[in-house]
């Protein structure tokens, strides 16, 4: 991959990030600032998004069209959903989908595949990278991530979402910039440190663990960069 587009929802999932890059230039298109340059010799562009599934979409199709990346990795926090998922770990995306699009559709969509499976060398780089990386109180898992239009705070919805997917983690980006680049035939992966089990106490929690969390998955992106 000659030039990766990394992509965070919010300024803070890309801080780290942004206090590494040697910075070539800035672009704004659409309202989004795009960071050129090089991270650990690698060329990057680095943007964030804002929150949610139409914010992703456009900027990960931006990245792909005007700015001609050739790889994606979205990186930020979660909300954990399966039972091995701790606070602070991290999740690598085997897959993602969306949880808040009807399985009927999605088939009409896609009749294929329910799913946006994520790139095996960006998989294994991150998996590699979150060895060498400085990550605290954190496991890694690699496993499905899903995304929807909804904070989840609220555990019979969580209990709705784990029936339906069998999902790792949830959070508000991922599947639409998988969808995106599944369109577009370029390689992806998500990368996501929980930063609560997306139950009544979500918020708080999220608060609390936001920035340590954040952190972590950029953490993981910056090693990638020295093995890609
Ligand atoms: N991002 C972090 N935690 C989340 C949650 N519980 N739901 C959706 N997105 C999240």
């Amino acid at each position: 991959m000659k030039r990766i587009g990394i992509i965070g929802a919010m300024d803070i999932e890309i801080e780290l990030l942004l206090g590494r890059i040697e910075l070539q230039r800035k672009e704004k298109i659409a309202g989004f600032v795009f960071h050129l340059g090089k991270l650990c010799g690698k060329d990057v562009i680095i943007t964030s998004c804002g929150v949610g599934k139409v914010n992703a979409a456009s900027c990960t199709q931006i990245l792909i069209s005007k700015l001609g990346v050739d790889g994606i990795i979205n990186t930020g926090i979660a909300g954990g959903l399966h039972e091995d998922v701790e606070v602070c770990d991290v999740v690598i995306s085997r897959d993602v989908t969306h949880h808040d699009v009807r399985k009927k559709q999605m088939k009409n969509w896609f009749p294929h595949q329910e799913y946006f499976e994520g790139d095996r060398k960006l998989i294994e780089a991150a998996e590699k990278a979150f060895e060498n990386s400085d990550v605290i109180n954190s496991s890694c898992h690699l496993g499905r991530i899903v995304s929807g239009e909804c904070f989840v705070d609220d555990t019979q919805l969580k209990e709705q979402i784990i029936e339906g997917y069998s999902p790792h983690c949830v959070e508000m980006e991922g599947s639409a910039i998988g969808h995106v680049a599944h369109i577009n035939d370029v390689p992806f992966v998500v990368i996501r440190s929980i930063s609560d089990k997306a139950d009544e106490e979500a918020s708080v929690s999220t608060k609390e663990f936001e920035k340590i969390t954040a952190q972590n998955s950029a953490a993981v992106v910056m090693n990638m960069m020295k093995i890609l």
